[in-house]
């Protein structure tokens, strides 16, 4: 079974399969920061939702202002991108009028049928302090087309991380949630080996430390995992009164299989 041993899955990695992120130079910013890796370019302003394409294999869709190099302390990643929402609950929407507005800004994997196995690696870093509510704050979307919506996600809930999961009950599938002082402030590498399908589909994540490779979160499970489906990770959320802005970066993506 595909995940047995599903850890082996993330062992032997040919370097030709690896895809580098490769930037899209749309305007230089010119740094003053005490980074010199950094220098910045805007790929999206924050005044309205933008769309862009980093490989084949990856795209973007940003209502938040999105920087192709990052100036975050501490951040340990390359090829990296900065995102950031405003605390304010009318900036940085994609969808402005709307009852339920959202802000959005998240990268996304190359739309895949049932039946097809992947497997991506990406590093993330979210800022403290991180405001959570009671509504939804996505990290990560498991997302079908064909579902019309997540099957599962990685969310800032709550004052937690945690996974939900919309097509099991959780008390069964042991849905993990972490303390957000876990994840926050720190390079975290983010695993997943995915075959979709409504109902041969699985999945399989892991977020370790990048500085000590801990294992901070894991979660496994089979049965629908969604068609004509992508992986999203970035921050998105609905955009509600007394939020705090989000700082995140995120970078370093790589298709493993
Ligand atoms: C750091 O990057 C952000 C974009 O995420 C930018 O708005 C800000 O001006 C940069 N800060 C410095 C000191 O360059
Ligand atoms: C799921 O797997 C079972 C057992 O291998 C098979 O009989 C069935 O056709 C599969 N369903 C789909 C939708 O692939
Ligand atoms: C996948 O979803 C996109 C966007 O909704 C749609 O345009 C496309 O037709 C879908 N493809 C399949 C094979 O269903």
């Amino acid at each position: 079974m595909f995940f047995t041993n599903a850890l082996s899955l993330f062992l032997p990695i040919s370097a030709s399969l690896v895809t580098p992120i490769t930037c899209l130079a749309i305007e230089s910013i010119s740094q003053r920061d005490n980074n010199p890796r950094s220098s910045q370019t805007q790929l999206a302003s924050g005044s309205a939702i933008g769309y862009g394409k980093i490989s084949n294999s990856l795209s973007w869709q940003a209502s938040g202002p999105l920087y192709s190099g990052c100036n975050l302390s501490g951040v340990k990643i390359s090829d990296c991108y900065q995102l950031t929402l405003s605390s304010v609950a009318t900036q940085n929407l994609e969808d402005y009028g709307s009852s339920t507005p959202r802000q959005r800004t998240e990268f996304l994997t190359a739309s895949a049928a049932a039946g097809t196995t992947h497997e991506y690696q990406w590093s993330y870093f979210l800022k403290s302090p991180v405001g959570t509510s009671t509504h939804f704050f996505h990290l990560m979307q498991l997302f079908s087309r064909d579902d019309g919506g997540p099957i599962l996600t990685l969310d800032a809930i709550n004052g937690v991380i945690a996974i939900k999961d919309n097509y099991r009950d959780c008390s069964k599938t042991g849905c993990p949630t972490i303390p957000l002082s876990t994840f926050t402030d720190k390079t975290t590498i983010h695993t997943v080996a995915v075959t979709y399908g409504a109902s041969n589909g699985s999945f399989k994540y892991v977020i370790t430390d990048s500085a000590t490779s801990n294992v901070l979160l894991s979660y496994s499970a089979s049965g629908n995992m969604g068609g004509n489906a992508s992986i999203k990770f970035g921050t998105y959320r609905l955009a509600v009164s007394n939020m705090k802005s989000s700082v995140a970066a995120v970078g370093d993506f790589k298709v493993l299989a």
